[in-house]
């Protein structure tokens, strides 16, 4: 902390009270040079005297009179029922342009006695709660890093001056504290949820079972989880008699609702409604999954760094060895989709356990349906029939995922409940009015923001007509979109498509057994037919796949076996394309899975030329594109795009993001409206930005293999949307890329 010791911010900081919270909070500021001056106030003598001897205040005082004269703030961290006399007291005193601040854990009480006393008078006071407990108490535990990285959440008045709200605000950041705002009603409702509510459950249970003498003896039986489960029941009474007389009103409110759901899970004990059990016991472990990766984000990487997770790629390498990259994006999104509107339970296997496809599975679960799963790429999907959705709590949140929000919104525009799709600032920002256009033709009310884009509000309970409608774009997201709609539009849907796109749909929903008529470039379906649980064995995704195609090209001396590929023919134009440019990729072991062509695909390192790709490729290649201007860059001569201005709205503007990254390593990338142009040459190294986009990310890896330097890649958070093993697959391979260490 002593970056900290600079140019006192303010004279004399009071902190009232020298708990646990009190005396780490005046100890840190001690140390971090900000104040000139710390006192601390306490009733007991013993405390005043150790805090001054273990060095957490400069020095006490037994009254508050004495310490506030003069004083530039006031800390209250006396215990939350106290706090009102002690406001009583700072009342009554002259206390200039002191700023009052608190640490209790419920805002409202505390709040409103702060109003009561100080009525009439100026109240320049900001309410705050840092959120940091251990189970050490009292002055002698003063710890000056307790807080660092805890949130403190600040719940000012609106009329607090702003002067006043900065220095506590910068006060709790010298800390190394995690500052956020709240009103004081939203503090004290989340709080009684998180905090309160598991507290009451835990003293209540231990209480209820101890109580009854026979059940003393089970004590002796009770393993880690009723351990677990009650650890907290250990904290002080006094301090949590006092947080639920002042946050009753949120922690009634929270029970309430909490004893209506226990009341559903008794009465489904009770009708052996194994089925509801399911639901609940999939959904929270789900949520507790979740919540685990947030908590382990918070404990290990720094805030900063969590936002820009960068790859370093060391140059050269060779490839060689057997690897599988995980499921197919595409099809594990409707794997999801179709298990869950069909009857009965489907069970899928290599499920990609990424974060799009799994923002699809929450969706549905947060629809009602139970999906037990995913486990090493095993989901059971309990189907609900097409007309068994229930509505959703709240929005659908579908992070980057473009599929899960176009395919959603087909299947939505049918449903009799609203739904609010939205999604993270990449997927804000991508069109959608491509799929609310034609669905609005068929019947649908939507709702979208400026633009078209994200968020889409979905109207239910609309009865959907077929259409007919041609496709000004070849997209596959469209095309299922219409087709998911079309399952419950009063007669035929049809749609027509430029260029062949990728056809899991078409496929799969036969797979389901739903009849699908393909005529040329038209797909047809009719409503009035049903979905039928079946078995999928999800292959692996050629487009993951592609990066080590291409690493296998262009890398010296490799040879490298890709296993169980996707190789549908709307999938392939990436093995075209390289082969068009002199790869050698050959395929083996062809066999069919569940509808779907498979094969190990072998690599071997190859001298790659410059092509005009042909256009009738492009939506066949579609997704691999940034890894091909790759490949293009290691190619002898020039390498020509066209007609593939779909890239620009992708994760992100891919021609322009590749071209910028590129142009950054030396090579010469003209973006062109709709292409690129690229002349093969060598390559530097280098900083890149991937904008956030996973598939960019991953092309700048593969392209190391090939530079002279390192290349740093910003941004890299996101591969884990299509390709959560990467790092560790690439370093199998011999791909030399790695996360860079934190600070
Ligand atoms: C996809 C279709 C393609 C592709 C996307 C997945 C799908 O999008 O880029 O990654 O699963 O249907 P478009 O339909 O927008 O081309």
């Amino acid at each position: 902390m002593a970056e900290f010791k600079k140019t006192p911010l303010i004279g004399r900081l009071v902190v009232v009270g020298l708990g646990l919270i009190g005396g780490s909070f005046a100890k840190g500021i001690k140390e971090s040079g900000l104040c000139r001056e710390v006192i601390g106030v306490d009733r007991n003598p013993d405390t005043r005297r150790q805090a001054v001897e273990l060095g957490v205040v400069d020095r006490c005082e037994e009254h508050l009179a004495n310490a506030c004269l003069g004083a530039d703030v006031v800390q209250l961290a006396v215990p939350i029922l106290a706090m009102e006399k002690v406001l009583e007291e700072l009342s009554t005193l002259d206390l200039g342009q002191a700023v009052l601040t608190d640490v209790g854990s419920a805002k409202g009480n505390v709040a409103r006695a702060a109003q009561r006393a100080f009525v009439g008078r100026p109240l320049r006071f900001v309410p705050g709660h840092p959120i940091a407990g251990s189970e050490k108490s009292g002055v002698t535990a003063a710890n000056s890093k307790l807080f660092r990285r805890h949130k403190v959440i600040l719940t000012p008045f609106d009329a607090i001056d702003e002067q006043a709200l900065v220095l506590i605000d910068k006060l709790w950041r010298a800390l190394d504290a995690d500052v956020e705002y709240m009103s004081i009603e939203h503090h004290d409702e989340v709080l009684a949820a998180t905090s309160h509510l598991p507290h009451l459950l835990a003293f209540t249970l231990v209480e209820s079972l101890a109580k009854r003498s026979e059940n003393l003896e089970i004590f002796r039986y009770a393993a880690g989880g009723f351990r677990d489960f009650t650890r907290i029941a250990g904290s002080d009474p006094v301090m949590w008699h006092d947080i639920f007389l002042a946050n009753r009103e949120a922690v009634l409110h929270t029970l309430d609702t909490f004893r209506d759901d226990l009341d559903a899970l008794r009465q489904a004990v009770v009708t052996e409604d194994g089925h509801q059990l399911l639901g609940v016991f999939t959904r929270a472990r789900a949520a507790r999954e979740h919540f685990g990766k947030i908590l382990a984000r918070r404990a290990y990487v720094d805030p900063m760094q969590t936002k820009d997770l960068t790859y370093i790629a060391s140059p050269g390498g060779s490839l060689s060895g057997r690897i599988r990259v995980p499921g197919d994006k595409s099809i594990s999104h409707r794997s999801i989709m179709l298990g869950s509107l069909a009857e009965g339970t489907t069970e899928v296997e290599g499920f990609l356990e990424g974060e799009d496809a799994l923002a699809t599975l929450q969706a549905f679960r947060d629809m009602g349906v139970v999906i037990e799963g995913p486990n090493q790429g095993r989901v059971t999907i309990h189907g609900v029939g097409l007309n068994g959705l229930k509505p959703p709590p709240g929005p659908l949140y579908l992070g980057n995922s473009g599929t899960s929000m176009r395919l959603l919104s087909g299947l939505l525009a049918a449903q009799p409940f609203d739904t609010t799709l939205t999604g993270d600032a990449s997927l804000s920002k991508r069109p959608m009015n491509r799929v609310a256009k034609p669905l609005r033709e068929m019947g649908a009310v939507i709702e979208t923001a400026e633009e078209g884009r994200p968020p889409l509000i979905i109207r239910g309970g609309q009865s959907l007509k077929g259409i007919h409608y041609d496709m000004p774009m070849a997209s596959a997201q469209v095309k299922s979109c219409l087709l998911l709609a079309g399952l419950y539009a009063k007669g035929e849907t049809s749609v027509t498509e430029p260029a062949p796109t990728r056809d899991h749909t078409e496929r799969m929903l036969r797979g389901f057994g739903y009849p699908v008529s393909v005529e040329g470039s038209t797909a047809k379906v009719s409503s009035g037919h049903r979905l039928t649980a079946t078995h999928i064995e999800v292959p692996a995704d050629i487009s993951s796949a592609a990066f080590f195609l291409v690493a296998g090209s262009i890398a010296e001396n490799s040879e490298l076996v890709l296993e169980h590929v996707g190789i549908n023919p709307t999938r392939t134009g990436v093995i075209d394309i390289l082969r068009l440019m002199g790869a050698d990729i050959t395929s083996e072991n062809q066999r069919e899975v569940g509808g779907e062509p498979v094969a190990d695909l072998r690599v071997r390192s190859a001298p790659l030329t410059g092509i005009e790709i042909p256009e009738e490729l492009v939506p066949l290649a579609i997704d691999e594109f940034p890894v091909l201007f790759v490949a293009a860059t290691c190619a002898k001569g020039r390498t020509v795009l066209r007609g593939a201005e779909e890239l620009r709205v992708k994760e992100s503007d891919r021609i322009q993001v590749m071209a910028d990254g590129l142009k950054i390593l030396g090579v010469q990338a003209e973006p062109t409206p709709d292409g690129i142009v690229i002349e093969g040459g060598p390559m530097g190294g280098g900083e890149v930005e991937s904008h956030g986009d996973h598939r960019i990310a991953m092309a700048f890896s593969v392209a190391s293999l090939r530079a002279s330097a390192p290349i740093r890649i910003h941004d890299c958070a996101n591969v884990a949307t299509s390709f959560p093993t990467f790092l560790s697959l690439a370093a199998q391979a011999g791909i030399r890329v790695k996360e860079e260490a934190i600070a």
